[in-house]
């Protein structure tokens, strides 16, 4: 069965970059929110990206507009019912996510391939809420999504080897590198990036450099883009520790156990870019300052 349609659940920072790329690559796109306002607020984002993208040339008019004629908004979710692949992409919730899947699952026929851009949560677990786990994967996107290269294929021991590979096809499809992996807490990247992360914030706690300076040394010592305070900033400091929390959980290891400093910042609603405030101010978007955790 080849994939000619794909519904994306969840228009979000990644449903609507999911969505997006996959348009772009010629597919028929229906992308459900659950209203309007949220629709609307993803086709925004997706819109600005695409019009991004044509300022830099790596897209051109024609391509824009063809992207957007591919993709169908929808607060319905029967409304994906014909698809032959379906990408789910809604909040990192496990409980959200296995009603999405048991509701999906008396929706759609027996062939639909069901796959979720979870970064933690365990796929065999969502799968096993569906009468197909043999035809269910992980596609884990990297934010930002129309611009980072990497997706990770995750089977679980009841993947079909054909699906699994069918979904790795899919993926270069995208034009995007695909890396196949199992179904363990984190998969690759999340398993080697958020112990680093976390011990950013330790480095820091410990007194061994500034948050600037720890920065400015793994992105200029190491050519990493951004350092591992902008980074947590930019993932979101509360999606850095629903990970780590979901990863200590599973492994028990103290590498993975989240930090006082990052649980008070997100109980504190510092959340990151998002929210104005995290490890920096965003008061003055263009120039970040870092915020000071020591008393004076
Ligand atoms: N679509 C189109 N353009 C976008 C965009 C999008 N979605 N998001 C940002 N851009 C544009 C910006 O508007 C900006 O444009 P201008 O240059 O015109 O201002 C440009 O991209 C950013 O350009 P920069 O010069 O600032 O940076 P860059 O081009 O060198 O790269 C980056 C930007 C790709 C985000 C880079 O900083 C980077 O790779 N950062 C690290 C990102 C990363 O590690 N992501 C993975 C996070 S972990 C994850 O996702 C897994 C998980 O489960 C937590």
């Amino acid at each position: 069965m080849e994939i000619q349609k794909v519904g994306v659940v969840g228009c979000g920072l990644m449903g609507s970059g999911i969505a997006q790329v996959v348009a772009t690559s010629g597919l028929e796109v229906v992308v459900r929110e659950v209203n309007d306002e949220l629709l609307e607020k993803g086709f925004k984002m997706i819109e600005r990206s695409l019009a991004k993208l044509v300022e830099k040339s790596q897209l051109t008019e024609v391509e824009r507009k063809n992207t957007l004629s591919r993709l169908k908004p929808t607060t319905n979710l029967d409304d994906l019912k014909d698809s032959d692949l379906i990408i789910e992409a809604v909040t990192e919730n496990s409980k959200l996510k296995k009603e999405v899947f048991q509701q999906l699952d008396t929706l759609c026929p027996k062939q639909t391939i069901f796959a979720s851009n979870t970064s933690s949560i365990s796929i065999t677990e969502l799968a096993a809420v569906t009468g197909r786990p043999q035809r269910f994967v992980g596609l884990h996107f990297m934010n930002p999504v129309p611009l980072m290269k990497l997706v990770e294929v995750i089977r679980t021991i009841v993947t079909e080897e054909e699906i699994f590979a069918q979904m790795v096809k899919f993926v270069q499809g995208l034009g995007k590198e695909p890396v196949r992996t199992w179904d363990r807490v984190g998969f690759i990247v999340n398993r080697l990036l958020i112990p680093y992360l976390l011990d950013a914030i330790r480095t820091l706690e410990e007194g061994s450099g500034s948050i600037t300076d720890i920065d400015k040394a793994i992105h200029l010592g190491l050519n990493h883009p951004m350092g591992p305070f902008t980074l947590m900033d930019f993932i979101g400091l509360d999606t850095t520790l629903y990970i780590a929390e979901v990863m200590f959980e599973e492994y028990r290891e103290p590498r993975f156990a989240p930090p006082p400093l990052l649980r008070r910042l997100v109980t504190a609603g510092w959340h990151g870019r998002k929210t104005g405030r995290g490890f920096y101010d965003y008061s003055d978007p263009k120039n970040p300052k870092p915020v000071n955790f020591q008393l004076t």
